[in-house]
């Protein structure tokens, strides 16, 4: 299973949901499952996660340093069984870029998984203070630990 995480800039909210992913795919031990993460936008292509999404990563055990901005391409539709959207503007964003109608199947907002069709969106933490990382943590880890454990009972 390949799965890519998609926010805006690639440098807050699908970064940190890279990481959680990372960490869940090792506690279920989904050694056939990878994770990658891309932003619709080009603004930080090749930059470091936010320093704020750093820290809240490292707090909670997951280093993210590593992880480097990239733009989403149309290509990822080709080389990804799933890719989960932080927020309503990713979809559109996303979905104007299919070619393929089947390819809309394997998107969906991330926070369905833990919230099925509420159409819930992990709020943009950019703007905000620190809490509204530690918010976008939780949602992040409650929405992993349901998709890799729903993974688990599929293997
Ligand atoms: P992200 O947050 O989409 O969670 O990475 C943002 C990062 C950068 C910007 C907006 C949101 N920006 O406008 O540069």
């Amino acid at each position: 299973m390949k799965i890519l995480m998609v926010c805006l800039g690639n440098i807050c909210r699908s970064p940190l949901a890279q990481g959680i992913m990372e960490q869940k795919i090792n506690k279920y031990d989904l050694n056939n499952t990878i994770v990658d993460s891309a932003g619709t936008a080009d603004y930080h292509v090749g930059e470091n996660p936010d320093p704020r999404a750093v820290n809240i990563a490292k707090k909670h055990g997951i280093d993210i340093t590593k992880q480097r901005g990239r733009k989403f391409s149309p290509n990822d539709f080709k080389k990804f069984d799933k890719i989960y959207v932080m927020d309503h503007s990713n979809l559109s964003d996303i979905s104007s870029l299919a070619e393929d109608g089947n390819y809309l199947e394997k998107v969906d907002l991330l926070l369905n998984s833990i919230f099925p069709d509420e159409n819930r969106a992990v709020p943009d933490p950019y703007y905000g203070g620190k809490s509204g990382f530690e918010n976008v943590y939780q949602l992040l880890d409650a929405a992993c630990e349901q998709i890799a454990a729903t993974l688990k009972q599929k293997q």
